[in-house]
């Protein structure tokens, strides 16, 4: 080879190093920004998600991807009959709607990939119960992490609702993700209705019921049975929730040990006994003194009916 030749093939080597340097760098924004006028058309169209099969799939998680990418992986499909995909739907769409009214909603999107149009990417991701929900983080970008790993939402320690995915999502992102959640006009009018009807209700009824509502004896028994509640421990063991009773070796115990602890039945063997009292000290003051028969008073006074004894407690 002459030097002449080795010259000239340097240079086509050299010009076509340059064409393909500048066409893989302007390919990759167009790339990009195919994607994402996809992805946009999408979810206008679907009001805030993209529906995605094995290809839109593939297509929208690779490089280049400078957004985040949310999956639920779902089977709506009837002859499946997956009753957390129904009841998880609606709750996916509404935050991604809700995230369609936010700042920059083109750094997450919002996919659901249905089992009957996305078999391989089920079997891609060793799936095979439904939902699934994964987030892609994204992978370049000013919101790209070290991380490229996607992470899997725990349905059973996190819930299906709303609020719930969204404070997951929230924590990935670093921002706010809103639930805006259209109110239930039919709810409102039907307790708007009721709210009616029971006013209505006490105001014809109110005559009838306002001598009860105005006796003495209403409230003393109302106050008598939530100082009752409260004096024997219900309020304790309403937060505490302790066992009503347990048994050791064959035998029940009925009290707990020591004075930090109490057993549901011990409260109420405690009201009891408070409410027996309650009950012998309101006859003492409202009952004996009205007695007809002086025997009988002097008797539930004392128990003594022929003595002669003073009674101890004396009624004013
Ligand atoms: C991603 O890249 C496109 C194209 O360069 C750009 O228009 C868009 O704003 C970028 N998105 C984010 C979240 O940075």
């Amino acid at each position: 080879m002459t030097v002449k030749k080795f010259v000239l093939f340097f240079l086509v080597c050299l010009i076509f190093a340059t064409i393909r340097i500048q066409y893989s760098s302007a390919a990759k924004p167009l790339l990009l920004e195919r994607k994402l006028h996809k992805l946009n058309e999408q979810v206008r169209k679907h009001d805030g998600f993209v529906e995605l099969d094995s290809d839109l799939f593939d297509e929208f998680l690779a490089k280049p991807r400078n957004y985040s990418f949310v999956v639920l992986l779902t089977a709506l499909d009837s002859s499946i009959n997956c009753h957390p995909c129904r009841e998880f739907d609606p709750e996916f769409r509404l935050v991604a709607k809700s995230w369609q009214k936010t700042d920059n909603p083109s750094r997450l999107f919002f996919g659901i990939l249905d089992y009957k149009n996305g078999r391989e990417i089920y079997n891609k991701l060793k799936q095979n119960t439904a939902p699934s929900l994964w987030y892609y983080p994204a992978l370049e970008g000013p919101f790209a992490k070290d991380v490229s790993e996607p992470d899997k939402y725990d349905f059973s320690s996190k819930g299906f609702r709303a609020e719930e995915f969204a404070s997951y999502l929230s924590s990935h992102l670093g921002v706010q993700v809103p639930v805006k959640r259209p109110p239930n006009y039919f709810m409102l009018m039907l307790s708007v209705f009721f709210l009616t009807g029971a006013l209505a209700a006490i105001k014809l009824l109110f005559p009838l019921v306002r001598g009860i509502f105005e006796s003495k004896n209403t409230w003393a028994a109302i106050s008598l049975v939530i100082i009752l509640m409260m004096i024997s421990g219900h309020m304790w063991n309403h937060i505490r929730t302790p066992p009503y009773v347990t048994s050791n070796g064959g035998h029940i115990n009925y009290i707990a040990g020591g004075f930090q602890n109490q057993y549901g039945l011990e409260s109420q063997i405690v009201a009891i006994m408070y409410g027996t009292c309650a009950f012998s000290i309101v006859s003492l003051t409202v009952a004996v003194p009205k007695m007809e028969d002086r025997m009988k008073q002097r008797f539930a006074l004392d128990g003594n009916p022929s003595g002669n004894v003073q009674p101890h407690i004396r009624v004013v």
